[in-house]
């Protein structure tokens, strides 16, 4: 079977983008399962750079099946805004093309309004992406969200605006007015996406489930209340879909070679000395959706190790080994004493290991790197990145579906 979910195994911006990316040429079908347009990542195709934030990365090739699944909280007008940016940048994109499943809930403008208002309260501040994902799940377990197919009907529509009404502070006919303004450009994209993506399991299609954030943004899992709203973990491919669990055996964790967090809560291995600021200057640690600094740290291997346990990770992708490259020392957290890390210390390779694509080409320290952290996370290493394009990789796997 064929089915590979890719996740975060921290708190996101490892650089999933360029895996799924690479996995989505040998995919027929990418799925979204989670989280909204709060994630981001840039893809560049044939010299074309796109950035996207809600439609699934396997959009850019128009030989593939793009599927947002109603694990996904969905604002239709940055969908059709992102439609259109794609269309410009001459990918063709049309129902055959595009799915979204008809469960989906939206995100409408009080979600953001709230998410926004409430991130202004300083003392409660979790540091979101302001985009609306926190209330628009809230609204979803309260059952009064609007969900995607429910613009197919309009007393429907107007009954579940009114139920939303009661909670929520807005114009309830001028919303159902914007809301007949675009319904026809987002209900010819709704479809059943578990009879879908079940029948192509079936017919042994490779479906790539594209995870957003990262495993310790998981809201019940993560670093709660520092969290996002959905569950992040590989898991939620299955729930966020409709294919079931035992249908997606492989799972890629992205994991970078150091630990990065934008927003707050607590980080174990954060730096606030000049290596941290190293790593962000190397890293280039900004973030893609919001444009916010990053947090840097070492690396934190009792973290990964959980993660990777949590998610089932059959496979680490070790993403931006090159910008430990000028480091003397290279420190690893291997135990955590009552909130202090406990690190160990690894001598740094000091030489360029960016683009390099085999893996005996890598320097015997960078090497032992790799292996030190293989041996703590209790997990394979099967895919190293030594830069940001496309062809800066080392495979160690030949298929991972
Ligand atoms: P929200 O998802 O906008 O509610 O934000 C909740 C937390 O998740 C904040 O700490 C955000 O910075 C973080 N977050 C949300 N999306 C991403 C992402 O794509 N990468 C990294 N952090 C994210």
């Amino acid at each position: 079977m064929g089915n590979l979910v890719v996740v975060g195994t921290q708190w996101g911006d490892e650089g999933k983008g360029k895996v799924v990316d690479l996995l989505a040429e040998h995919a027929d079908i990418i799925v979204r399962f989670q989280g909204g347009h709060n994630a981001g990542h840039t893809l560049v195709i044939e010299d074309k750079v796109f950035k996207l934030s809600l439609l699934p990365s396997g959009i850019v090739r128009q030989d593939k099946v793009s599927v947002i699944g109603n694990g996904v909280v969905l604002n239709p007008w940055k969908l059709l805004e992102e439609i259109e940016l794609v269309q410009s940048q001459g990918v063709n994109i049309d129902p055959s093309r595009l799915m979204i499943a008809e469960n989906t809930p939206l995100i409408l403008p009080y979600h953001q309004a709230l998410d926004q208002s409430r991130e202004e309260v300083t003392d409660k501040k979790i540091g979101t992406t302001g985009r609306g994902i926190g209330p628009a799940y809230e609204d979803k377990a309260g059952r009064r969200a609007i969900k995607v197919g429910d613009l197919r009907d309009d007393e429907l529509l107007k009954h579940r605006l009114a139920i939303a009404a009661e909670y929520h502070n807005f114009d309830q006919q001028q919303l159902f007015n914007q809301l007949a303004h675009i319904k026809e450009h987002v209900l010819q994209y709704v479809n059943d996406v578990p009879l879908y993506l079940n029948q192509k399991t079936d017919l042994g299609f490779n479906i790539l489930f594209e995870g957003a954030q990262g495993s310790m943004l998981d809201v019940d899992f993560g670093t709660y209340p520092y969290v996002t709203s959905s569950n992040t973990l590989a898991g939620m491919a299955s729930i966020g879909s409709g294919v079931p669990h035992n249908k997606i055996p492989n799972v890629i964790g992205i994991t970078k070679a150091y630990t990065t967090r934008v927003g707050e809560g607590p980080m174990t291995t954060e730096l606030f000395d000049e290596v941290g600021e190293h790593l962000a200057n190397v890293g280039k640690e900004k973030g893609t959706v919001t444009g916010r600094d990053r947090r840097c740290g070492w690396f934190d291997a009792p973290q990964v190790r959980k993660t990777c346990m949590l998610n089932g990770v059959t496979g680490i992708a070790l993403m931006k080994i090159d910008v430990l490259d000028k480091l003397e020392t290279i420190k690893i957290c291997t135990d955590v004493h009552n909130g202090i890390p406990v690190y160990e210390e690894l001598p740094g390779w000091c030489t360029s290991t960016i683009g390099i694509t085999d893996y005996s080409d890598l320097p015997r320290l960078a090497q032992e790197y790799i292996n030190r952290i293989e041996q703590l996370t209790q997990t394979e290493v099967v895919l190293i990145s030594t830069g940001p394009e496309r062809d800066q990789t080392i495979l160690l796997q030949d298929s991972f579906f």
